[in-house]
């Protein structure tokens, strides 16, 4: 079992990053903090941009844009981003290169991977964006996402029987299409996926219970001491079957299958119900209390992916400050300036905002102001001595 102590381990960070044509920046070197660097300015000037950068050394893609070429700089053949890292000490070099109509070159310390699945993951990265609202507002395939990612980080078996478990599943489903079109039910050929889907469901099924068991008190946790302790939320998985009756429901639902055409028992219709004080957050939750739920499941994943790797990820907070009142984001920073989180990247429109909340918690932090594409200053606040 993991043991998820916020222990203390070896450190990474990323010291320098610099970026050619990518996006809207045409040539850009930062030199970053250990702890905390912020990227202030308005709206459209590109601080979301430099987490994206970010990103890209962590996950060969972006995550506001998936079409890489996208990416290069408006009217420009090619992008570059690169970093320094240092990782327990040594220090590597991280490099993404993308010209127009070719494939994309990602480099460590100047060799080429042969394949990018090779990379992601090395450098562990959590990242806080607003586009997670959909954590809480969409589908229950968007919450599965999330916790099948977390679990698939330290149990690669999980990732297989999942890849295998959603094959099947598509051959059952398009199996059930041509029964309907064809006017034949034949259970017989049916079966043949079905002991796919017991077999893989029935391990996925448990596998998600236990992480369940060990996710919940961590995220509790943090939700507490972002909210000051005010406000009970929890998380329940909602399954139709259990271990022990899989397969009896599966067979059970046949019939139903038949109709609907497609699988509807199963563990890719299970559901993460997410509470506060018994009902659900997408409807009685505050936005606030919403963005707070949201963080509190993102820290938990930093926990989780801390002790697989054995390191502390990145922790990129973009738009962390809206909706957030005053108390939380104080609550929030003091958690994440303890030494246990590491490095931290976030991103607000108002600098005196960030100038003096990190003032208040007496943090050291490098803010970077961004104007249209570049930095155009950087101001460091030093805790008082
Ligand atoms: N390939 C590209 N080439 C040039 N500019 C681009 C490219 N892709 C995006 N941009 C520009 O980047 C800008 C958006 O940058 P970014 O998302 O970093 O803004 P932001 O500072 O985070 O703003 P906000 O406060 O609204 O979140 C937009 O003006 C957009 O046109
Ligand atoms: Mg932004």
């Amino acid at each position: 079992m993991l043991n998820f102590g916020l222990s203390k381990s070896p450190f990474m960070h990323c010291k320098e990053l610099s970026l050619i044509n990518f996006k809207n920046y045409q040539e850009a070197t930062l030199e970053f903090s250990e702890k905390f660097n912020c990227f202030a300015g308005n709206n459209g000037a590109g601080k979301t941009n430099v987490l994206d950068a970010i990103y890209y050394l962590s996950f060969c893609k972006s995550f506001s844009n998936p079409v890489d070429s996208q990416n290069i700089r408006f009217e420009e053949d090619f992008f570059v981003v690169q970093g320094k890292y240092q990782v327990n000490g040594q220090e590597d070099d991280l490099y993404c290169g993308l010209k127009r109509n070719q494939r994309k070159v990602f480099k460590r310390n100047k060799k080429e991977y042969d394949r990018l699945s090779d990379h992601i993951g090395a450098y562990p990265l959590v990242l806080l964006s607003p586009a997670d609202t959909q954590l809480i507002l969409g589908g229950s395939e968007d919450r599965r996402k999330f916790i099948d990612g977390v679990i698939s980080q330290y149990n690669k078996e999980y990732l297989q029987r999942l890849l295998t478990y959603n094959r099947a599943l598509q051959q059952r489903n398009t199996l059930l299409k041509v029964f309907a079109e064809k006017r034949r039910f034949d259970e017989a050929s049916l079966e043949i996926w079905d002991e796919q889907l017991i077999q893989n469901g029935v391990f996925i099924l448990k596998e998600r219970i236990l992480f369940f068991r060990e996710f919940l008190p961590v995220f509790n946790k943090y939700y507490a001491v972002l909210s000051g302790d005010n406000e009970v939320v929890n998380i329940e998985y909602l399954t139709a079957a259990g271990e022990s009756n899989y397969r009896e429901k599966l067979v059970e639902a046949r019939q139903r299958d038949r109709i609907a055409q497609y699988t509807t028992m199963g563990i890719h219709k299970d559901e993460l119900s997410f509470l506060i004080h018994d009902n659900p957050v997408k409807k009685f939750g505050s936005q606030g209390q919403q963005k707070s739920f949201i963080i509190a499941l993102k820290l938990a994943q930093f926990v989780f992916t801390k002790e697989v790797k054995g390191f502390n990820p990145i922790l990129l907070f973009d738009d962390v400050f809206d909706k957030l009142d005053a108390d939380r984001v104080q609550h929030l920073m003091l958690l994440v300036s303890k030494e246990d989180f590491g490095q931290v990247f976030v991103s607000d429109t108002h600098a005196s905002r960030i100038e003096k909340l990190f003032k208040s918690i007496g943090a050291e932090c490098r803010i970077f102001i961004v104007e249209d594409g570049s930095i155009a200053r950087i101001k460091t606040i030093k805790p008082k001595s």
